[in-house]
């Protein structure tokens, strides 16, 4: 009889594979699968499942599993360094008898949560630029049909909205193209310094409108010399971009900006010749130590209005983190005395 049960349990927890113990009437352990015990521990058998779940309703779970033919599920939230979320399934054995499984929800949750806060913030990015539109264009329709200066001085604002709109979509589409070749390394072998070079001069008219000089310093003399990386020149032209923008909005206007080719370096200071750095420094206010570790973070902005007004939408660092990743490259932001420098670190192609 007992024999019966046993086999009858061990294939019921092989079919579902997940943490599964066998209670009686009382809800005292009978059996175990191995996944139960490395969940609740070792002594579990002969105990009170209760005692290690302590769950307000399972008592009547219990109850009902029993003497109604009726599974009952119940969210229970274990207490470990960091919580996880469990949903706990009582079914009818055989009317003397409750199986129990617990089904660890942790990853499915937490990735339900992102999902919703990035819906969240991105229909909050959305909802300003379109509120203001709205606003314009009614008063364009109603009001101001025919005043012409109203429609000089709202249509330009009503295209920046727009094209605020644009660059917040476009910044997603990024996102979202970068996530979705995570997991697919590059291939083709690129140029750091061609790429830096081509950046530079996409920039420097918008170095100039704000007095800043842009330079670049190399250990290597010219580009032939310098060593090939395995990577996707679209991304890495992205990355440049991103990064080199962010020095001109957010620099110091009038000052200098840097961008320095080298051999990689790890935090010690030494040097690996399997790696190629690239800083791009700018002096401007140091940002202070709890910003720095959040920059990489979607629509994360330290000054939200100064992003705004720059005509950014706090993805570009998401983006270069995202891209570095699938590079297998490294991103370092350090700010000290009035100095920001953000350090990229890739590996050579072999
Ligand atoms: N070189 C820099 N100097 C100072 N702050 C910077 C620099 N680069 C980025 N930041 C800060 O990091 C934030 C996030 O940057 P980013 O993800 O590129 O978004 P965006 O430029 O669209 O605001 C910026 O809003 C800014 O506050
Ligand atoms: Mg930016």
């Amino acid at each position: 009889m007992m024999e019966e049960l046993v086999a009858r349990f061990n294939n019921l927890a092989r079919l579902i594979d997940q943490p599964s113990v066998l209670v009686d009437q009382r809800g005292t352990v009978i059996l175990a699968n191995q996944g139960a015990f490395e969940l609740l521990g070792q002594h579990i058998a002969g105990q009170s499942f209760e005692g290690f779940i302590r769950h307000p309703d399972f008592v009547s779970a219990l109850h009902m599993a029993l003497t109604q033919d009726q599974q009952t599920d119940l969210a229970y939230t274990r207490m470990e360094q960091v919580p996880r979320q469990f949903e706990i399934r009582l079914a009818p054995f055989d009317g003397k008898h409750v199986f129990i499984v617990l089904i660890d929800k942790t990853l499915e949750q937490s990735v339900e949560r992102i999902q919703s806060e990035f819906v969240a913030n991105v229909s909050h990015e959305l909802r300003s630029p379109l509120t203001s539109l709205s606003g314009f264009i009614e008063t364009l329709m109603g009001p101001a049909a025919d005043d012409k200066q109203a429609h000089e001085k709202f249509l330009p604002i009503m295209q920046s909205e727009a094209m605020r709109m644009q660059r917040l979509i476009d910044g997603l589409l990024s996102l979202s193209r970068v996530e979705a070749e995570a997991h697919r390394p590059p291939s083709d072998a690129v140029n750091l310094r061609a790429i830096v070079d081509e950046v530079v001069a996409t920039k420097s008219h918008m170095a100039e409108g704000r007095h800043m000089r842009i330079s670049i310093t190399s250990e290597w003399e010219t580009a032939a010399q310098t060593p090939l990386v395995r990577g996707d020149s679209d991304e890495l032209l992205e990355v440049f971009h991103n990064l080199l923008e962010n020095a001109v909005k957010y620099g110091d206007e009038g000052g200098d900006i840097v961008l320095a080719l080298s051999p990689g370096r790890d935090l010690a200071g030494a040097t690996h010749d399997d790696r190629i750095r690239v800083q791009v420094m700018n002096s401007g206010p140091t940002i202070p130590p709890q910003h720095i570790s959040r920059l990489t973070e979607r629509f994360y902005r330290i000054d939200e209005g100064r992003s705004r007004s720059m005509g950014g939408s706090g993805l570009g660092l998401a983006i270069v983190k995202h891209i570095l990743n699938r590079h297998r490259g490294r991103l370092r932001i350090t700010s000290e005395n009035q100095q920001t420098c953000v350090s990229v670190t890739l590996p050579i192609a072999k």
